[in-house]
């Protein structure tokens, strides 16, 4: 029997406990946070690891920074329901420190398989932690809001970079930066839609 995409999806966080990922993370962490939204979404959004009310509720994107995001969304006509939201790292760094270059690494086949269920067109890193792995060498503040087509397993998708909703919060130019970032990607996706009729 075909899986629908939620039971994959559960079948991936179910694998993260069994295969013991971040022990040191899991121990200290209330909830797995594995994503949120639409499972047949078009675009995905990537950040970093839960905070504080994410690791709470077990949702991304819940506190601040996920406000933000909500904005940042509206003002593109898009509500959280429209997009698929995870990060590279599931349990909560400690005092929110940065995830560490192991725990990345840990949490990245999950990633991948997470994509391979929902196989979006576009794929929005939130800051460089989540950039670096789809593009490996590359400076946010040189590439930010600029899409970039990149082979990802078998197919072809859309990277766009952006800076973290976090980290623009309250640095008035980063957040202008990131807003003007953001408006884009609706005509990323237009454009993005009008290739795949053209196919
Ligand atoms: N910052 C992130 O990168 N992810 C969240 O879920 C919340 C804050």
């Amino acid at each position: 029997m075909v899986k629908n995409k939620e039971a994959l999806l559960e079948q991936i966080k179910a694998d993260i406990v069994k295969n013991n990922i971040c022990p040191d993370l899991a121990q200290e962490a209330t909830n797995l946070v594995m994503g949120d939204g639409n499972v047949d979404a078009e675009i995905v959004f990537i950040g970093e690891a839960p905070g504080k009310n994410e690791d709470v509720t077990g949702l991304p994107f819940v506190g601040a920074a996920g406000k933000f995001l909500n904005e940042m969304l509206a003002g593109a006509e898009m509500v959280r329901s429209d997009v698929y939201i995870t990060n590279i790292v599931k349990y909560r760094p400690p005092n929110n420190r940065d995830p560490l270059p192991d725990e990345k690494e840990a949490f990245w086949p999950y990633l991948v398989r997470q994509l391979d269920v929902i196989r979006p067109q576009i794929v929005v890193t939130l800051g460089r932690h989540s950039m670096e792995y789809f593009l490996p060498g590359k400076k946010i503040s040189m590439i930010h809001g600029q899409p970039k087509r990149i082979q990802f397993g078998d197919t072809k998708i859309t990277v766009v970079p952006l800076y973290h909703p976090a980290a623009a919060l309250y640095n008035g130019s980063m957040r202008a930066t990131l807003i003007e970032d953001f408006n884009k990607l609706s005509k990323i996706i237009d454009i993005q839609k009008q290739e795949k009729e053209n196919i």
